[in-house]
């Protein structure tokens, strides 16, 4: 044990490169590529970018460091990290509760996480095979239709995505990230790169995307865009959920936390920004729908696929891109639910492991089976898949995210040596997350 960290001793990141690689493959997921794009579409591009960076900068980066710094204090069970830091500085138990809520948010998005990560895995295997000569690849609304309606396919899907992700973190989380990390992550910076140079030279309208992405109009803004802006930057960093308190438990005490969590939140925004930037080509040179919603990815994009010359290429270096980030992300989402049961139920790592991988299954297939063989049933007049993400996004994220936020700006921030950091983490924990999360919550409960 050292003077900084009070908690028992345990594994570190190889470097803090691998730090950088596996808190990134975290945050970099399914939320870069397939939310942002469709979410942008939906509230008329640029100003909503513009929201949703000052959110990033604002609130999601403060967070981040600030529960990666509760990590390295307080080790890598959430519920008892928060205990111990709340104890050391004799604030009250109730504390340890964000651990739970964030356990819980966690398994409520793997839920819907596994399945769309499902879909991008049937959607590669498909341009694999369209590439290797077989038959054409899924494009266009129906063939996403006929993807719905086949629980067998989805189920397939899900289990072995989830079964394998179980075998990464089954023995050694570091160890078992920071194998895959190692490959995963140049390999898909590579595709994602590469990608983007070929679309912008077939397509020829890299320039209108810039345009639309960063051209703000403010008219198309509403109160409900500044809560999607604000969800969207818990999500796609993985704050509010307790992965990056995880991930910050395996970092040594002379790590920089401030410039790490940085870098992760800069990456984290240039590769949505990138996705984007693939994605809105396409679309504008074919006339296909920017508001496509969740479809986005899965309808209009294939269908422009097809029209590209080499377009199976395309196709399968993209959802490969995807599959890849997609399947870092759920490992995250799952190791937080695998610690949280370890401490909760007191069992051991692979038990916890398979529990979590149990549940996350379980999930999936209800999720499956509510767009199939259940699909009269709803939850507030939501589909289950629709209402896991907008309890978490819009409800529950920001308010362990405001929990969070409180507890950072007491226990961790005060301790800090004076200095622009420290500035910048009170701003954001003190005024500006309490603020912007408070006024979220009133107008989502009240209306504006
Ligand atoms: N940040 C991931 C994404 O954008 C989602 C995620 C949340 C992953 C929480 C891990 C923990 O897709």
């Amino acid at each position: 044990m050292t003077a900084s960290s009070i908690a028992p001793a345990r594994p570190h990141w190889s470097s803090r490169l691998m730090f950088v690689f596996a808190a990134s493959g975290s945050a970099v997921g399914l939320g870069n590529i397939w939310k942002f794009p469709y979410i942008v579409g939906e509230n008329g591009g640029g100003a909503f970018v513009l929201l949703y960076l000052a959110c990033l900068i604002g609130l999601g980066a403060p967070l981040l460091i600030g529960e990666v710094f509760v990590g390295r204090k307080g080790g890598e069970f959430p519920a008892s990290a928060f205990l111990r830091v709340a104890r050391e500085k004799a604030m009250s138990r109730l504390w340890g509760g964000l651990g739970a809520l964030g356990a819980i948010i966690a398994l409520m998005i793997l839920a819907f996480y596994s399945v769309v990560s499902g879909w991008v895995g049937i959607y590669t295997v498909d341009f694999a095979q369209a590439v290797l000569g077989g038959d054409a690849a899924r494009s266009g609304a129906d063939a996403f239709s006929a993807m719905l309606a086949d629980p067998t396919l989805q189920l397939s899907a899900v289990t072995a995505i989830v079964v394998t992700a179980g075998l990464v973190i089954y023995y050694d989380v570091t160890g078992g990230i920071q194998s895959v990390m190692r490959y995963v992550a140049p390999l898909f910076v590579v595709l994602l790169v590469a990608m983007l140079v070929m679309v912008a030279a077939t397509t020829g309208k890299l320039g209108e995307a810039f345009t639309y992405m960063f051209q703000p109009d403010f008219s198309a803004l509403s109160v409900d865009a500044f809560g999607e802006a604000l969800g969207h930057a818990f999500f796609t960093l993985s704050v509010g959920m307790c992965g990056m308190l995880i991930y910050g438990a395996y970092l040594d005490d002379e790590a920089n936390i401030p410039r790490l969590g940085i870098s992760v939140a800069l990456l984290d925004t240039a590769i949505a920004i990138a996705a984007a930037l693939i994605i809105f080509p396409i679309v504008f040179a074919f006339n296909l729908e920017s508001n496509g919603g969740p479809g986005l990815l899965f309808i209009a994009l294939p269908q422009g696929f097809t029209l590209l010359p080499n377009g199976d290429l395309f196709g399968l270096g993209f959802f490969t891109a995807t599959l890849l980030a997609a399947f870092s992300s759920l490992i995250a989402l799952m190791i937080i639910a695998r610690h949280w049961l370890e401490e909760t139920l007191n069992v051991s790592g692979s038990s916890a492991t398979l529990m979590a991988a149990g549940a996350t299954w379980i999930g999936g297939a209800a999720v499956t089976l509510s767009m199939t063989v259940w699909d009269s049933i709803s939850i507030l007049g939501l589909s289950l898949f629709d209402f896991l993400d907008q309890a978490t996004s819009s409800w529950l994220l920001p308010i362990s995210g405001l929990g969070m936020a409180i507890f950072v700006s007491r226990a961790i921030v005060p301790d800090m040596p004076e200095g622009p950091v420290k500035i910048y983490l009170r701003a954001g924990l003190t005024y500006i997350a309490p603020l912007g999360i408070v006024v979220l919550i009133w107008s989502k409960a009240v209306g504006f």
